[in-house]
């Protein structure tokens, strides 16, 4: 039974997680998608909404599942048996974060392997961070999220007449 786990903040989900939680589900038995529930971390959404927006996103994978952590990831994977972490990664500013935080986990447990799939092109300039900025003034996020969770978003900034806002936005871009 090959279980891996694909860590990380997911505030909020973004196509690009999407991607490598599809591809990574095919390469192994069970992957679980682990909410990092960090309260030092100002998150957007609560740890309860992004699992339960990930387990909607999800539900479609037989092999998928959505959990919450907190404390080391090491941790969480020996408890959980599994013995991959997948990582997204994007450009080369992801590289030296990346392989800091995966020899630092094979150093503390050395069954532990990371494995890294690039993301696809058309994701490889999208984060969560950048996503959020854009909803805060209004702009289009519909490229980058998934659609059920647009609204979910735009309602944290307490926007709700973004569909006009982002009509605006590719009238601009003609
Ligand atoms: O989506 P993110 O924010 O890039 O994910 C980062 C995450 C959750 C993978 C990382 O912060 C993490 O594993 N945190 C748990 C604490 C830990 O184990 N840190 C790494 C040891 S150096």
């Amino acid at each position: 039974m090959k279980r891996a786990i694909y860590p990380g903040s997911f505030d909020p989900v973004t196509k690009g997680h999407l991607d490598v939680i599809e591809r990574s589900s095919r390469l192994v038995d069970e992957l679980v998608v682990g909410v990092l529930n960090n309260s030092a971390k100002n998150a957007l959404f609560s740890v309860g909404e992004r699992v339960n927006m990930l387990e909607e996103l999800t539900s479609h994978f037989s092999n998928v599942r959505v959990d919450a952590f907190d404390g080391l990831l090491v941790d969480y994977a020996r408890r959980i048996d599994a013995a991959i972490i997948v990582r997204g990664l994007r450009a080369v500013t992801d590289f030296e974060y990346e392989l800091q935080i995966a020899q630092t986990n094979h150093e503390i447990y050395a069954d532990i392997e990371t494995i890294f799939l690039t993301t696809r092109l058309e994701y490889a300039y999208l984060s969560s961070t950048i996503v959020k900025e854009v909803a805060s003034y209004g702009g289009d996020i519909s490229r980058f999220l998934p659609p059920q969770i647009i609204a979910r978003v735009y309602a944290k900034y307490g926007i709700t007449n973004a569909a006009q806002s982002s009509l605006q936005f590719r009238d601009l871009e003609k």
